[in-house]
């Protein structure tokens, strides 16, 4: 294990499996409708390669990059850093997460790009935390829900470190403490 992760919470197995599941699910529900797959950066690359190697329809990818204010989840202000760079009238969207938590991001996502009138917007997240949402915001496909616990690794960081991990680690308390 990692220097810095107290437990293994997902192995890399079974993500392999589950995300395996959820592109296939996805090509189901969505043939015939071209939809374009919509990552969040950062955490999302790793998660976002692997299920798109699961998806057998024609689709296309973009991707978004935001960042939360300070205090975000109080104020619900987010920062668009990377927007789309086509237009998405009429077309089916799928958001792509690493973790969908208070919420506040995709709430506010989704809601600036309604606007530009997509025929629908749905979300898929490699984890859920169903105990902290504050914002009304649910997946529509979640390949695994989590405690309420800071996770890493398979994208996702703590200070721009453990992206790297090929497995999902809850985070040793004493980092957080340094
Ligand atoms: P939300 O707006 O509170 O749903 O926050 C979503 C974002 O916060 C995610 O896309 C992650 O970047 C980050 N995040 C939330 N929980 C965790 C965690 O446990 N580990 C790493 N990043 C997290
Ligand atoms: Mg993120």
């Amino acid at each position: 294990m990692h220097k810095g992760i107290e437990r293994v919470l997902i192995t890399a197995d079974e993500i392999e499996e589950k995300v395996a599941e959820v592109g296939k699910k996805i090509s189901e529900d969505y043939e015939g409708k071209k939809p374009i797959f919509v990552g969040v950066l950062k955490g999302c690359f790793i998660f976002m390669a692997d299920l798109m190697r699961h998806v057998s329809i024609p689709c296309t990818m973009d991707f978004m990059s935001v960042s939360s204010y300070s205090g975000t989840s109080s104020t619900g202000a987010v920062k668009i850093n990377k927007d789309l760079n086509q237009d998405i009238e009429g077309r089916h969207l799928i958001l792509v997460e690493d973790i969908l938590d208070s919420g506040v991001t995709l709430n506010y996502l989704k809601t600036y790009l309604q606007v530009r009138k997509p025929a629908s917007i749905s979300i898929v997240t490699l984890m859920d935390k169903p105990a902290r949402r504050k914002a009304p915001v649910y997946a529509d496909y979640a390949c695994f829900d989590v405690p309420d616990a800071f996770v890493v690794g398979y994208g996702l960081d703590y200070n721009e470190r453990y992206r790297n991990l090929p497995y999902i680690g809850i985070l040793s308390p004493e980092v957080y403490s340094k």
